[in-house]
């Protein structure tokens, strides 16, 4: 017979409160939710009601109606890919985006942590590198960009890279799958390439107008070239692992061995590439959505005016030269002093 000790009274005590616990639980977990949970179950739903019933129960990130326990703690995992050269600079993704994932590629540099098979195609070979090298372990969402801060393509009064990629919208990528980096119309939209009018083409500029119908036809072999192709420029977009995944990681071996094997000089393939991703994910051919809808939605910047798909109340204006002056965003064009149009925030 154990003795009545105050040990004992204590574990005695333990066992009787646990018990208690482990009743009250189960009447909250079990019999006050699984009825409920049964009778919306699909077998009690007439046919018509069922695809509201799925609708309603398939987890989604921001409806708030979730069933599963643990949506909203399980981070979605954010990744920037960087296809960046000795002579540029990405630390700033690291202090001011400390949570994503960093993968920056270093394309002129063989003993880079990260680097590419060849170094052709400008920014595409790293983009393709990464889908190839990650694609049965990628994260939720995956921005595609350059590395300097201060880029002349950037979608910001100072061409400034960090607001842009603080403002952008990371559940409308999650809704939309894919989502263009840029909605300034004035390089690539409403038309940038007319590959059927241009083949053979030969232009001073650089353009892939006149390669584009035969690149095409090898990168996307099921699709008629279309007429006329348009994108805002500059291959910085986003996409969703669940979008990229929407093709055969065969489909992106091919593109890496198209740029690989074209005689193509990279000025061109790389182009090429440049306005293909947005097919490659989904889009048509001509992907120009109003600037003013874009800035809403890719940027949470509504209302602006933009009119004649012009500056947007200057949000972007074409630069007069494609490097910025060295100090900008503090020194301007001329030298001259200058300060930020906008803010860093
Ligand atoms: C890169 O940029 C950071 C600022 O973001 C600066 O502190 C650092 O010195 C730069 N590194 C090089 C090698 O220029
Ligand atoms: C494109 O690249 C080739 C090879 O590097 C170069 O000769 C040509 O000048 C470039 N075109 C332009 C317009 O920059």
């Amino acid at each position: 017979m154990p003795r009545f000790t105050v040990r004992n009274a204590v574990v005695a005590l333990n066992i009787v409160l646990l018990t208690a616990l482990f009743v009250h639980l189960k009447y909250e977990l079990w019999h006050k939710h699984a009825p409920a949970a049964e009778l919306a179950g699909p077998l009690h739903l007439p046919d018509e009601l069922l695809d509201d019933y799925q609708a309603s129960t398939t987890p989604q990130a921001d409806d708030g109606k979730t069933l599963k326990a643990n949506a909203g703690i399980t981070p979605r995992r954010t990744a920037v890919v960087v296809a960046s050269q000795a002579s540029e600079n990405a630390t700033w993704l690291s202090q001011y985006f400390p949570l994503w994932e960093k993968n920056i590629y270093h394309v002129d540099d063989a003993n880079a942590p990260l680097t590419v098979p060849k170094n052709k195609g400008r920014e595409s070979m790293v983009y393709l590198t990464y889908i190839i090298d990650h694609y049965d372990d990628l994260p939720d969402n995956v921005l595609f960009i350059h590395p300097n801060r201060y880029q002349w393509h950037n979608d910001d009064p100072d061409y400034d890279g960090l607001p842009m990629l603080r403002h952008f919208q990371l559940p409308y990528l999650e809704k939309e799958g894919y989502v263009n980096i840029r909605c300034a119309w004035s390089l690539g939209c409403p038309s940038e390439i007319k590959p059927l009018q241009e083949e053979g083409e030969h232009r001073q500029a650089v353009h892939a107008g006149g390669d584009y119908k035969k690149a095409f036809q090898h990168l996307f072999p099921e699709l008629d070239v279309p007429k006329t192709v348009g994108v805002s420029c500059c291959a910085q977009f986003a996409a969703t692992r669940e979008k990229i995944r929407e093709r055969k990681k065969s489909d992106y071996i091919r593109y890496r061995d198209w740029i690989i094997a074209t005689k193509l000089d990279d000025n061109i393939s790389g182009r090429v590439l440049e306005y293909s991703w947005h097919m490659i994910f989904g889009k048509k051919p001509v992907h120009c959505p109003h600037a003013e809808d874009c800035y809403c939605k890719v940027f949470g910047l509504c209302k602006l005016d933009c009119k004649d798909e012009g500056s947007c109340n200057g949000r972007y204006t074409l630069p007069p030269y494609s490097s910025l002056p060295k100090g900008w965003p503090y020194i301007g064009w001329q030298g001259e002093e200058r300060q930020r149009a906008a803010s860093e925030e």
